[in-house]
């Protein structure tokens, strides 16, 4: 066990700039020996540097290479040999730290092979915000959660009984720099793909939660023959609205001895 020798605590500072911000995850920011992280806005940044006078952004890494891919093989490298420097690590990360965040999650999956100490808090998701902006239950009708790229290039199957979310459709297919991506190709295969599950007039939303207290979140209720034009953000999320209840089986309802449902 090489726990003595360092460890590595990921947190996720949630979505709203400081709202989220659990107890928890605050004293592991302030007593940590370094904190690493990777934000996207300015404030929560400011409030780690104040907090922490060990404290250091990963976006360094992001320029060095072309494809998101190493740039994120890069962010867990770059973790992982920082505990192995003997300290404990805090690593931040915004919303929920293994949410749609493959850097984090791989180093203390890295670490936790050769014997480091390892921990992961959770934060609050934009997913966490969608459900309280919009005001839905995923129970209610269960509900899947597909990043749009994987979605389209695996062509998984959309239960349209079930809420739907699809994550990163401001950014589909785009492999190498966010900067100079052109998602007009991307939002057309994605409308037509969803128009084989869906009726064009089906509703949607495109969502962006809010990210700091003093804003309301962006959310724009429209049809899915508008998503094709629809103006996007690398933050946009897309929301679906289920089409209809899926049937109940009369005869798994007797064999469960249901006879009241709610
Ligand atoms: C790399 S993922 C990071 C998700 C993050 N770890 C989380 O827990 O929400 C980026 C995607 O998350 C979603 N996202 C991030 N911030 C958002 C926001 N403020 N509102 C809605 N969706 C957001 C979008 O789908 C975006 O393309």
């Amino acid at each position: 066990m090489n726990s003595s020798n360092g460890s590595l605590t990921v947190v996720g500072s949630g979505i709203k700039f400081l709202s989220h911000l659990s107890t928890e995850t605050e004293a592991y920011i302030k007593q940590s020996d370094k904190v690493v992280y990777s934000l996207n806005e300015p404030a929560m940044e400011a409030w780690i540097r104040k907090n922490n006078k060990n404290s250091e952004s990963l976006n360094f890494l992001e320029n060095q290479h072309n494809f998101r891919i190493d740039t994120y093989k890069a962010i867990t490298n770059y973790i992982v040999n920082e505990v192995k420097k003997s300290q404990h690590v805090c690593a931040v990360f915004y919303g929920h730290p293994t949410v749609f965040a493959k850097s984090a999650l791989d180093a203390a999956l890295t670490l936790d092979e050769e014997g480091y100490s390892t921990k992961i808090l959770p934060g609050i998701s934009s997913e966490d915000c969608l459900f309280a902006d919009l005001k839905i239950d995923p129970g209610s009708h269960g509900c899947q959660s597909y990043e749009a790229t994987d979605l389209l290039i695996r062509r998984k199957k959309i239960d349209p009984s079930s809420h739907a979310i699809l994550w990163q459709i401001g950014i589909i297919g785009a492999v190498q720099g966010l900067e100079e991506h052109n998602n007009k190709i991307g939002l057309e295969l994605l409308s037509n793909y969803l128009a084989k599950f869906y009726d064009n007039n089906h509703p949607i939303i495109i969502y962006e939660a809010a990210l700091y207290p003093h804003l309301q979140p962006v959310i724009i209720r429209c049809h899915l023959s508008e998503l094709k034009t629809a103006k996007l953000s690398s933050l946009s999320t897309l929301y679906i609205t289920p089409a209809f209840q899926a049937p109940i089986s009369a005869a798994i309802l007797k064999k469960l001895g249901i006879t009241k449902l709610k």
